[in-house]
């Protein structure tokens, strides 16, 4: 009995010294208990699904080289020579690809559920800040491998900061006679987004965590505050939880999807076309940005840059547009409707892109 014990009070008393060291106490303050509900934990499986393409991220780069004469033959030689790369290589695709959608359905919850509202503008625009670098992270990482799609992406990356002009040099090949583009398309996957990225996470969490999760629809946020602080005293309150059970499903969710990915992995590995060849134009972008190529046609590489703006735009002054009383119920289904309609034209447009011709755009 006793050889029994003395383990299980070892492991509680080491688990109380680590939770005393690191003040993991402080993490079990309580949080509305629907924050436990998946649509609640998608910012947080975000996160986790980041946490996975940085640790894959970094043995990649221990093989790749960022070099335009390289870049193709280092990839080739992750997925056919470097230990265990073919699967590592396609998990970091894999869990990029999930972690966009997690990305996007986190976004129409917050849309959903009014959350860009006051007091939360902040935590919005930052939120807007990291849609742009997440999805800065996906081109970028397109590029990379080299090979015609990645090519011809670094092209249109190039025409549109000729068309910025001055402004947009630094996306061109004139802004360093030292260092190529695509190097410098690498320090921007490695280290320049990354630290934005860091940055606007910290910034978006302490919101968070300052302001609470916001109340469902047709709640009130003075009732939802005033019931957390009765529970903080002490008081039992039905609907109310703690925020380390949160991130406890958060990790489970997280490493779900990352059990999906090393599976999607085994079965079907991250694709590799051939070398590049300059002078054509034959293939169209990721499913994230294939939406957009039919205004390519229509309107030329200008529309690249005016569409993603407006977008932006749009997402950044959706505070202000919203006129909805603050817990009205109508508007999420106001704000349903448009955003599943903006998703369907978004659909149709990328089905219609998928089965067209590849044209030029770059050729003049
Ligand atoms: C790297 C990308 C992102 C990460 C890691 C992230 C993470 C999180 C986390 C952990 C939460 C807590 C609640 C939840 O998970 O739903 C949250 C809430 C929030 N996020 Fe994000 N987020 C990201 C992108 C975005 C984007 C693209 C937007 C909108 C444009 C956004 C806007 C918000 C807002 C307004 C809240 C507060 C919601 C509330 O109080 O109900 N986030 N985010």
């Amino acid at each position: 009995m006793a050889t029994l014990e003395a383990p299980r009070n070892g492991l509680r008393k080491t688990t109380e010294w680590v939770y005393e060291r690191l003040g993991l106490r402080s993490l079990t303050y309580h949080v509305p208990s629907y924050a436990n509900a998946i649509p609640y934990l998608l910012g947080g499986i975000t996160l986790f699904g980041i946490v996975i393409l940085i640790a894959t991220g970094i043995y990649l780069t221990q093989f790749y080289h960022p070099d335009p004469a390289d870049a193709h033959a280092s990839v080739f030689y992750i997925v056919n020579e470097a230990t265990l790369g073919d699967f590592v290589r396609s998990v970091h695709f894999w869990t990029a690809n999930i972690v966009m959608i997690t990305l996007l359905l986190h976004l129409l919850r917050v849309v959903i559920n009014g959350a860009y509202r006051a007091p939360r503008e902040v935590t919005w625009a930052i939120g807007v800040g990291l849609l742009v670098v997440m999805l800065g992270f996906f081109f970028t990482g397109t590029v990379l491998k080299w090979d015609q799609e990645a090519f011809e992406a670094l092209g249109h990356n190039e025409g549109i900061g000729t068309i910025l002009g001055s402004l947009g040099v630094w996306f061109t090949s004139e802004f360093s006679r030292s260092t190529s583009l695509l190097a410098r398309v690498y320090a921007a996957h490695t280290s320049i987004l990354p630290a934005i990225l860091t940055l606007l996470v910290f910034g978006h969490l302490y919101l968070i965590r300052f302001h609470g999760i916001a109340p469902r629809p047709g709640d009130e946020e003075a009732e939802l505050s005033q019931r957390l602080q009765a529970a903080e005293q002490g008081e039992t309150i039905a609907q109310v939880s703690h925020f380390n059970v949160h991130i406890r499903k958060i990790v489970a969710y997280g490493l779900l999807l990352t059990a999906l990915a090393a599976v999607l992995s085994i079965f079907r590995a991250a694709s590799l076309g051939p070398a590049p060849t300059p002078g054509i134009e034959v293939t169209k972008p990721a499913w994230l940005f294939i939406w957009i190529y039919p205004f390519e046609n229509w309107l030329g590489l200008k529309s690249l840059l005016w569409i993603p703006t407006i977008l932006v735009g749009a997402l950044l002054l959706a505070p202000l547009l919203d006129r909805f009383r603050v817990n009205s119920l109508r508007r999420q289904w106001v704000v349903l409707g448009i955003a599943v309609a903006a998703l369907a034209v978004m659909v149709a447009l990328g089905i219609y892109a998928a089965i067209i011709t590849p044209a030029e755009h770059l050729v003049d």
